[in-house]
């Protein structure tokens, strides 16, 4: 397949360019495009084919359900069996934004989208790109994350271009995303309102509009044998290819003790490479240090954790090791993605 690639301004959408990326939609093609969380790899999500194709060109398994991007409340009502009142004030709050919600599905809604599941995840995203581009469309955009199934979800075009060039019909470049994590999972099917994913969106920001919420606790230990309620949670996810490893502990003792391991390695010759933040960065001695960040800043952080996982693979980086993040606010995403990544290696100190 010949994938078209093209470039747009967020601020200068052209007109022209998004009708026919929308008709691609509209005919069972498949569009990559950015949103403010991290790029989707869309199809139309009321045709059964389309889905399918999106799990195919992922190389994802068929189990694992799709996020349905809509415009407007409208579009909601066609595709949820009912809208509970807390869905009303979280849209209220945080729609367009990165938050998805989990509703009981109507008919129209295929069961491919779904990954056989009678419910189905929905979310507004603010990015005028893909607003645009879900207006063109005809209202309802099935989209995962635009990489290939297991690697890190893309901030940037150059990542989405190197998984799926030639897998897709188009990819549109708008450039970096903003919060560069995937959005919060709210499940509202139940008794009480769960989150299944943690993001941007943080379980105290949720709790100040609905009271309290649950979450669903296996995303959070890890090694817990139950299986989480996100279908795609349970997949190794965001992986790089070095082996990487999560070091928590006191700042120095945690600064001596990967110095000390990466001694080790690269006497053996092995590429090493470290996460580490504004605080430390200079401090080790790696062949590629990337500071997230400031510590302080969780939004720097979750913005860059992704793009440097990319970076290490671009190097051939084969033994990472990452300093520990607070498990609350944004920094419980944080977290989330990186002890994915580091498929649960986790040293205490
Ligand atoms: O920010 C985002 O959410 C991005 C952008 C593109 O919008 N999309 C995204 O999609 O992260 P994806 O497919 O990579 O992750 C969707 C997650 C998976 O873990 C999936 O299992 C879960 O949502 N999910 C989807 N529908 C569900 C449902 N009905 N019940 C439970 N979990 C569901
Ligand atoms: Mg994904």
């Amino acid at each position: 397949m010949n994938t078209k690639i093209l470039k747009m301004d967020e601020e200068n959408i052209d007109a022209d360019a998004i009708r026919e990326a929308g008709n691609i939609l509209r005919n069972g093609g498949l569009v990559a495009f950015p949103t403010e969380t991290v790029y989707g790899l869309g199809g139309d999500a009321l045709n059964a084919e389309s889905s399918g194709k999106i799990y195919a060109a992922k190389g994802r398994p068929s189990d694992n359900p799709l996020i349905v991007h809509i415009a407007g409340m409208e579009e909601l009502s066609k595709i949820v069996r009912k809208i509970p009142e807390e869905a009303y004030l979280l849209a209220e709050h945080f729609w367009p934004g990165p938050l998805t919600m989990i509703f009981e599905k109507s008919d129209c809604v295929p069961l491919e989208t779904t990954g056989g599941l009678e419910t189905v995840a929905v979310r507004m995203p603010s990015n005028k790109i893909a607003r645009a581009l879900i207006h063109a469309s005809g209202g309802y955009i099935a989209a995962p994350s635009a990489n290939l199934s297991g690697r890190p979800s893309p901030t940037v075009a150059k990542y989405v271009i190197e998984d799926l060039d030639g897998r897709v019909d188009m990819i549109i470049d708008g450039g970096e995303v903003n919060i560069g994590l995937e959005s919060t999972i709210i499940d509202l099917t139940g008794d009480k309102p769960m989150i299944l994913r943690p993001g941007y969106i943080t379980e105290e920001m949720l709790e100040e509009t609905i009271g309290s919420v649950e979450i669903d606790q296996t995303i959070i230990e890890g090694n817990s044998k139950q299986a989480p309620k996100a279908p795609g949670m349970k997949y190794r996810h965001y992986a790089p290819k070095g082996n990487l490893t999560i070091i928590e502990g006191e700042a120095d003792r945690v600064v001596d003790y990967i110095n000390e391991q990466l001694r080790i390695y690269r006497k053996n010759g092995s590429k090493t490479g470290v996460i580490a933040t504004d605080e430390t960065a200079t401090k080790y001695q790696a062949d590629s240090v990337k500071s997230a960040g400031k510590r302080k800043d969780e939004d720097q952080i979750a913005h860059q954790l992704f793009r440097i996982l990319r970076e290490f693979d671009d190097e051939s980086v084969e033994i990472i090791y990452a300093e520990s993040f607070e498990g609350r606010g944004v920094g419980q995403a944080i977290m989330n993605r990186l002890l994915k990544a580091a498929g649960h290696q986790v040293i205490k100190l």
